[in-house]
């Protein structure tokens, strides 16, 4: 197994978080945000980006997955649920990669069943060309390639996530 060189280094990845971050601080400036970390692959994204949010902020998190190695079954299994009443409140839903769009659908609808008063999703990474269902993406961070990548929260078979960067991951032979 191969990771390859940084496709988003350390320091880009940080000033496009704190960008987001100041977005969504500007965005929801005077009121309150339940923030829901879609685990595990945003833990990272998730414990830097709030820290530079600078609403007050409740924590809360979603346990998921739909992948098997590097391959998305299609069936999004909810390992560990919010335990935050996010009715009437505002929820920031932070996801590390957007891909086909099936796992954050899943969750947004189910968020959106709870009746919120408003919600908006960040995603770091955006993998536009593999979307299968079309979801909307508030708060986006980097358009990037159809390339399996590794870091920053983003495993291969549960490696890699203490990555500080993000790579192109290679499978060698
Ligand atoms: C990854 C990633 C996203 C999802 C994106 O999660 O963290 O949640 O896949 O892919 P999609 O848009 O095709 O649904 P995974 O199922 O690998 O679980 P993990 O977060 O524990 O790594």
């Amino acid at each position: 197994m191969l990771v390859g060189k940084p496709l988003l280094g350390e320091k880009e990845i940080q000033a496009k978080v704190k960008e987001l971050a100041e977005a969504i601080s500007r965005d929801f400036a005077g009121e309150e945000l339940v923030a829901i970390g879609i685990l595990k692959g945003a833990f990272m994204f998730y414990s830097d980006l709030i820290r530079h949010i600078d609403v007050p902020v409740t924590v809360d998190f979603i346990i998921a997955s739909s992948y098997l190695k590097t391959e998305s079954t299609g069936e999004v299994r909810i390992h560990a649920d919010i335990r935050e009443d996010i009715s009437g409140k505002n929820v920031l839903l932070v996801e590390d990669i957007v891909d086909t769009g099936i796992t954050l659908n899943h969750i947004r609808e189910r968020i959106l069943q709870r009746a919120p008063a408003r919600l908006a999703v960040t995603a770091l990474l955006d993998k536009r060309e593999r979307r299968i269902v079309d979801v909307p993406i508030e708060y986006k961070g980097f358009e990037i390639p159809d390339r399996y990548v590794v870091g920053y929260g983003l495993d291969f078979d549960g490696k890699f996530r203490n990555l500080p960067y993000i790579s192109i991951f290679k499978r060698s032979e």
